[in-house]
């Protein structure tokens, strides 16, 4: 699929570099070239994405209508193989999130999960390593190629001490984005990567050099998400990965601050330990959180659940 990775990459890049309305492109699925609103010159193999209802698709072109920027329709899809059509559901919505973040003005927010079957993400003293297959640690690698950014918890970053690079994939390092008060020990980001690290805090923390802080109000010690989301807009970060912990997703969650949730379901269970997505408590199922759409995909020998939040 390296080939297909590749292109994948160009067209994220030529969209969020594309300052004018996209009616449709093509992608080349043998050398990877895109052309935004223009023919490609070598039309063999080439995928047509067609951003605008009244664009007709050709005789037997292979094509994918963009729905909202993210539901995918495919057409002529017999001509793709069965994996290539996996990859291109699994990673191509979030070539479209730059195009979300204009309409919006703030940062799209992705955040993902490797969870058990009974919804833990932890166990009880903390350990997460590894609760998913080494294709979702793969898949987290791609994400973040695909994000300007990626974030996590003060606490996930003092527990697991991450590098947020995207050292098992082609790509290049997300600017890393740490929410909460850490405390001042970031060696693992420092050491794995030049990628700026940027802190959104509460509190007035000693500062380092080479990492950037933002100071935010907050009620109760937390910072209101979407101004976060805002604030890292203006920074020209489009997306952001959120990679947990729970604390910090739950709340993005309950404040409507995630735009798509990527649940990992690892065929295992704990038991015990942390929950995933914390809310507040509900009684009647029909108050459940729903999803405008959403997909189960296989990666490896677990499911991708992958849900645009409503
Ligand atoms: N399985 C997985 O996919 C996965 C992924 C990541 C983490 N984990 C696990 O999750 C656990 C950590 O989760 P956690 O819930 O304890 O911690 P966390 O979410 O990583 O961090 C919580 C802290 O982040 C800060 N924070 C979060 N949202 C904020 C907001 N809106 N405004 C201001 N501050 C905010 C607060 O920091 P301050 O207290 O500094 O103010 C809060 O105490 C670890 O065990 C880790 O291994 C699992």
């Amino acid at each position: 699929m390296n080939y297909l990775w590749d292109g994948i990459l160009n067209l994220k890049s030529s969209i969020s570099e594309y300052n004018n309305s996209i009616a449709f492109c093509y992608l080349n699925l043998n050398n990877g070239a895109v052309a935004i609103n223009e023919n490609l010159s070598d039309r063999t193999n080439q995928l047509l994405l067609i951003f605008k209802k009244e664009i007709a698709i050709p005789d037997k072109q292979l094509a994918i209508r963009i729905v909202d920027n993210r539901q995918l329709l495919f057409f002529n899809e017999d001509q793709l193989a069965s994996e290539t059509k996996l990859f291109l559901q699994q990673y191509l919505p979030y070539c479209f999130l730059s195009i979300l973040a204009k309409e919006k003005e703030r940062a799209i927010v992705v955040a993902h999960f490797a969870q058990t079957l009974d919804g833990k993400i932890a166990t009880e003293n903390g350990d997460s390593k590894w609760i998913g297959n080494k294709e979702n640690l793969q898949h987290a690698h791609r994400m973040r190629a695909l994000c300007k950014g990626v974030a996590v918890g003060s606490k996930t970053l003092e527990i697991d001490a991450p590098k947020l690079t995207v050292r098992h994939v082609r790509g290049t390092d997300p600017v890393r984005i740490i929410i909460g008060n850490p405390p001042p020990v970031f060696d693992s980001l420092l050491e794995s990567s030049t990628a700026a690290i940027h802190v959104f805090c509460s509190k007035d923390l000693a500062k380092l050099p080479n990492i950037n802080y933002h100071y935010l109000s907050s009620e109760d010690g937390m910072i209101c998400p979407k101004e976060i989301l805002q604030k890292l807009y203006r920074l020209n970060i489009f997306s952001v990965y959120i990679e947990g912990g729970a604390s910090t997703t739950s709340y993005f969650f309950e404040k409507g601050a995630i735009d798509i949730l990527q649940l990992h379901i690892a065929p295992i269970l704990f038991g015990s330990g942390t929950n995933g997505i914390q809310l507040p408590i509900i009684n009647k199922v029909k108050e459940g959180k729903l999803f405008d759409q959403y997909s189960f995909l296989p990666v490896g020998d677990s499911m991708m659940f992958t849900g645009f939040c409503k």
